[in-house]
């Protein structure tokens, strides 16, 4: 008998849609693509001897834990010294007790999603906003109600309008999720102001604010700004941040921040899904961290993707035309471009993919979607002569499309 799989599935798994990201990411193998899609780190920036050492290190140390099942909060050694590097260089207080080692920071946002997320509950997120938290949310069948960023961060006023209309109708959002530093995708960074006011705001309307933190180390002018945690006397704020993007990707490693409270739900949830996080991972990142590697290296990643940032940005105002409007990042991996309202960049990704070169719809970053005239631009994984090529070709894929007056709506490509 021939399995009816779709009877089978649950309605939560019924409403998984594929991400539009991962898609895209397949498009960019293509030969000769030059991809500024993915929102890759550059793996010339992964710190390849320093982490043959800090293996080495762990061998010689202690090979025979390392390889063992571990606990589920995470290496203690690894978790006191995020803990005071976090009080160090974020002002954050916390101590190994306050903080628990997650697979990436994705799996923080889902441990958030299971722990305070009941099927109908809202939650509020500033847009555009990072994709992989949205699908986080929404697999546990959230309401999203998104409120305008400006060139503060958010949109303070918009905030409080949208919490009162939703007061009106009886909804209390549970949490907003943010990424005030460099943020994905637009680049943009929330002023201080701003996240004591929003501090306030979730204090006033009594709700929790998700920060999450992993660009906050890579700035390249202006040092380092305090993250919303560093305010928070009364625990309503869950912080996390990754090694993502400070070591490498494919060790998986992310950490929350959050009152006693809340980290005993997160861990109680993180036992049902993995049990731990990769034990090894740890120990050779505790090595990273500990041999105070991380600090020289993260300034090495400022220094390569500042000046990928300003080859881009320099290309940008030489090539684009000038109805075209872009953020102008202080840190981070990402550039967010404005384009004429009659421009529909879906409809335009075909052009520019046969011009071989590739970006992410602005109107992915949406969740009500309804933003089609933007796009993301990451300037961390290409090489030098490769964005300068890559955004010629977009700047003609653009002019042309600027030259093309549509009489009627353009035509809207389903997913891409
Ligand atoms: C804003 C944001 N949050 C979370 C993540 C997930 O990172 P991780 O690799 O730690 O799971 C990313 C990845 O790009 C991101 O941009």
């Amino acid at each position: 008998m021939v399995v009816n799989i779709e009877r089978l599935f649950s309605k939560r798994a019924k409403k998984l849609r594929a991400s539009e990201i991962r898609e895209l990411l397949k498009i960019t193998q293509i030969p000769n693509m030059i991809s500024f899609a993915g929102g890759l780190p550059n793996p010339h920036a992964f710190p390849v001897e320093i982490i043959h050492e800090c293996i080495e290190k762990t061998f010689k140390k202690d090979i025979r834990n390392a390889l063992q099942y571990g606990t589920t909060e995470g290496l203690a050694s690894l978790r006191g010294a995020l803990a005071e590097r976090m009080k160090k260089k974020k002002q954050i207080n916390c101590e190994l007790y306050d903080l628990l080692i997650t697979s990436g920071s994705q799996q923080a946002l889902s441990l958030v999603a299971i722990c305070l997320l009941d099927p109908g509950d809202t939650y509020l997120t500033s847009v555009p906003a990072y994709l992989g938290a949205i699908q986080a949310f929404s697999a546990y069948e959230a309401n999203c109600e998104s409120i305008p960023m400006n060139e503060e961060g958010i949109d303070i006023d918009s905030l409080r309008r949208n919490i009162e209309r939703l007061r009106r109708t009886g909804i209390q959002p549970k949490f907003i999720y943010t990424v005030p530093t460099f943020q994905n995708p637009s680049g943009e960074t929330m002023s201080l102001g701003h996240r004591k006011e929003l501090l306030n705001i979730a204090s006033e309307y009594d709700f929790l604010i998700v920060e999450d933190d992993p660009y906050g180390e890579l700035y390249f002018e202006g040092g380092p700004i305090p993250p919303i945690k560093s305010f928070d006397t009364k625990g309503r704020v869950i912080y996390t941040s990754t090694f993502s993007k400070i070591l490498a990707p494919g060790f998986r490693l992310g950490w929350v921040v959050a009152s006693k409270e809340i980290l005993e739900k997160l861990i109680l949830a993180k036992q049902a899904a993995d049990l731990c996080t990769n034990v090894f991972s740890q120990y050779v990142a505790y090595e990273y961290v500990h041999g105070g590697y991380l600090d020289k290296q993260v300034e090495q990643i400022r220094c390569i993707y500042k000046k990928k940032r300003d080859i881009m940005l320099k290309t940008i105002k030489k090539y684009f035309p000038k109805e075209v409007k872009w953020t102008m990042p202080h840190g981070g991996m990402f550039i967010w471009i404005t384009l004429p309202k009659r421009i529909d960049t879906r409809f335009m990704f075909q052009k520019a993919i046969a011009k071989k070169v590739a970006y992410v719809v602005g109107d992915a970053f949406y969740p009500d979607g309804l933003n089609f005239n933007s796009m993301r631009l990451n300037f961390s994984y290409s090489d030098d002569d490769t964005i300068r090529e890559g955004i010629q070709r977009l700047a003609e894929v653009i002019k042309e499309e600027l030259t093309i007056s549509y009489d009627e709506e353009p035509f809207v490509a389903e997913g891409v």
